[in-house]
């Protein structure tokens, strides 16, 4: 199954990556590990998620800053994850995790300076804006990334993760939203909000990213199911539901996805792509992002 449009935004995303570290002058330890994290293997889907909306909208403004932005804070996340003290996990889009590469101070230090890049990739994005709405659409973009990445947000979420005794469906939900959910709404906010989008559709942006991304970490729950028994993981959604349930859960989510944004007018053939992406992530002709 080939995903032609969604390839070609993702080629765009790894040049501009390259172009990020490219123009760091000077030698860096960190800036390496940083490098490492961030280059080669990740689907990219966040950022994909960023310019298909600001592309849906059809101004032409450019996000791409921002499709940066929600990388690194996503790539940020991923290394906190990783750590002794957290998942420990030995290996990371399939090479060595941050940490065991690097040592885990340097790892430490590296989350805390991608989140730092992320901000700065928001403000240059607001500085690319040529009409007088530049003010009101970097408030709102600091402002909801403040909040998705605090303690309502991923870290919270990951507080919950690792306290979580006892799951329920509710508390499942919960922590989803938090670690996964509120970065794709991100993602969507920043495309919205440096597309050229109306603010005032602010909440109906979050409401289509919220059923994405449920879908998104469903499905992803069903692709890691036997390894999370395994691990007697049992904040694993499908490990709770069982996977009928939760396969049925991941469709539900594509349609209401779909609905809300074909009601927005933004369900562009890129935004078909991703559906099928996310409607085949657990069946035999699985569609992938190359
Ligand atoms: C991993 O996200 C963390 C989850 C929320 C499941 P991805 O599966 O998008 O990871 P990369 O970016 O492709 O490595
Ligand atoms: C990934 O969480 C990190 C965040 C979403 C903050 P998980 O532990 O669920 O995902 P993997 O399996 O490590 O990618
Ligand atoms: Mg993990």
């Amino acid at each position: 199954m080939t995903l032609p449009l969604l390839e070609r935004l993702k080629e765009r995303i790894e040049e501009e990556m390259q172009e990020h570290f490219r123009s760091f002058k000077g030698k860096s330890l960190l800036k390496d590990a940083c490098f490492y994290s961030i280059a080669g293997g990740g689907k990219r889907l966040r950022p994909l998620l960023v310019l298909s909306i600001a592309e849906a909208i059809g101004k032409n403004w450019n996000a791409m800053p921002s499709a940066l932005a929600v990388e690194f804070f996503h790539t940020a996340s991923l290394i906190a994850d990783d750590l002794p003290c957290m998942d420990n996990e030995e290996v990371r889009r399939e090479k060595p995790s941050l940490h065991r590469a690097f040592g885990e101070n340097t790892a430490l230090l590296a989350s805390y300076s991608l989140i730092s890049m992320g901000y700065e990739k928001i403000v240059k994005n607001a500085q690319l804006i040529k009409d007088d709405s530049f003010g009101k659409r970097l408030v709102l973009a600091l402002n909801e990334a403040s909040k998705a990445s605090g303690i309502t947000g991923a870290t919270g979420g990951q507080f919950l993760d690792l306290n979580l005794s006892k799951p329920t469906f509710h508390k499942i939900c919960k922590i989803i939203y938090q670690k996964t959910i509120t970065l794709f709404e991100i993602a969507f906010l920043l495309g919205w909000i440096f597309g050229g989008g109306d603010l005032s559709f602010s909440k109906r942006i979050k409401k289509a990213a919220f059923h994405l991304g449920m879908a998104f970490q469903v499905a992803d729950d069903l692709q890691d199911l036997e390894e999370d028994i395994r691990r007697k993981n049992l904040k694993n959604m499908a490990a709770f539901l069982g996977k009928k349930k939760a396969y049925t859960l991941v469709q539900g989510e594509v349609d209401a996805f779909v609905s809300s944004l074909k009601e927005l007018g933004l369900f562009t053939t890129t935004f078909q792509e991703i559906a099928l992406l996310l409607r085949n992530c657990y069946s035999e002709t699985k569609a992938t992002i190359v």
